[in-house]
């Protein structure tokens, strides 16, 4: 058995000093006092020292690995000016360029402290994001973005094409290594994706229980598209087409009104929280305290190349600096929750990831105490100041996917 040991652990109900977590193949079998539960347990291996907190594992509830490679690309435009340039290096990209994406961006999630995500690959090379992956070891929802009508050369796909590809790729991805890889089925907006693909989309997520993620209510100018198009919103659009649901996770819902977001709620849709993104392509800012409070589930996204790196600590900055800019408080254990266990609920892991607790997977970093001083407040000190810098470990399915800052490659 693996003991995970830290001076400090980061519990839902608050920290506990001086403890340690046993944790036999994938799972969490024990959390208690150091001295106390490792007499109990066959430890074969240990990491941790005095000095480390032990945390959840993040959660990255959206991002697009290959536009690792457009990172800067664009700045200062928004929306759709700025996917026009993205979408010209990806209707050329390589299944080379795609894997070394990839790999690039995940090794960069794990030296951020990040064992969940969900990527958004493009439209082609989607098995390259798989196979790293499954290799890295990290928990990975990986969707092929579908895109049918106003779409580039290299991208446009064809319906029936586009919907026969994901089924191929669900049947090869999903579930495997454990659980641990999931597919996403991934239309990338209402203006890209006909209601054919969409309707499409939604019989496949329901045959093979698989989670739907798409782009909604991001910028004004999709929105009056959508209104002018749809003769409703998007939100509306896509409820009459059966998209909405506890399995449906929509990345930004920056745009919406109280029926919209009781919608949302009723109909248990999660949203992706993006503020860095949102700022980068002055989408605007998402009312996230809004959501909450009626209860969607609401994780926090990189949205990588929008926004420039995959930083679960910048972007629980940014939800709170952004709802400072509505004029609103956001509080920052609620802002360390969109990270871990709020992520966790947008994305459908809740019971078995997202916090410590006996029975869970897991999943858990570790960050290095001797950033923090004084420690009378450390959930406050990881979402204020916290940095990559800080993460020394990182355990994903049991497994050790990063020793002393350095990530196993394979
Ligand atoms: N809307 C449609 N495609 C995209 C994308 O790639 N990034 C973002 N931020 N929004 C989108
Ligand atoms: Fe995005």
């Amino acid at each position: 058995m693996l003991e995970v040991y830290g001076g400090w652990i980061v519990l839902p109900y608050g920290i506990m000093k001086d403890a340690s977590v046993i944790v036999e193949k994938d799972r969490i079998v024990d959390i208690g006092n150091a001295p106390k539960i490792r007499k109990k347990y066959k430890i074969t291996r240990s990491v941790g020292s005095k000095n480390s907190i032990i945390c959840p594992g993040f959660i990255d509830s959206h991002l697009h690995s290959y536009q690792i490679a457009t990172r800067g690309l664009a700045a200062g435009k928004t929306l759709l000016d700025w996917l026009k340039i993205i979408w010209k290096w990806e209707g050329n990209m390589t299944k080379k360029q795609a894997s070394d994406c990839a790999r690039l961006a995940y090794v960069e999630l794990i030296s951020n402290g990040v064992t969940s995500f969900v990527d958004y690959t493009s439209v082609r090379h989607t098995e390259e994001a798989f196979k790293v992956a499954s290799k890295l070891g990290l928990r990975a929802t990986i969707g092929k973005t579908m895109m049918d009508r106003n779409s580039p050369p290299g991208l446009l796909e064809d319906t029936m094409e586009s919907l026969r590809e994901t089924e191929r790729l669900i049947k090869k991805w999903h579930g495997k290594k454990g659980g641990r890889l999931r597919y996403a089925i991934t239309p990338r907006f209402g203006i890209t994706c006909t209601d054919q693909l969409l309707n499409g989309a939604v019989r496949l997520a329901k045959k093979y229980n698989t989670m739907i993620t798409t782009h909604a209510h991001e910028n004004i100018k999709e929105v009056e598209w959508d209104k002018k198009n749809y003769k409703k919103t998007a939100i509306a659009h896509f409820h009459e087409l059966g998209i909405l649901g506890k399995n449906t996770l929509l990345a930004h819902g920056i745009w919406l009104n109280d029926d919209e977001i009781g919608l949302l709620a009723k109909t248990k849709t999660s949203i992706a929280h993006c503020p860095g993104s949102n700022m980068a392509l002055k989408s605007g800012h998402a009312p996230v305290l809004e959501l909450l409070k009626n209860r969607v589930a609401v994780g926090l996204g990189s949205d990588v190349g929008a926004y420039h790196n995959f930083s679960m600590f910048d972007q629980m900055r940014l939800a709170i600096l952004t709802q400072k800019k509505r004029g609103k408080i956001f509080d920052y254990k609620d802002a360390f929750k969109l990270a871990t266990i709020g992520g966790a609920k947008a994305i459908g892991l809740e019971k078995e990831v997202g916090s410590l607790e006996k029975g869970k997977k897991a999943d858990l970093v570790l960050l290095d105490g001797k950033k923090i001083v004084p420690k009378n407040d450390i959930v406050a000190q990881i979402v204020f100041c916290g940095d990559s810098s800080w993460v020394t470990e990182v355990i994903c399915d049991g497994r050790i996917l990063m020793k002393n800052r350095v990530v196993k490659q394979n």
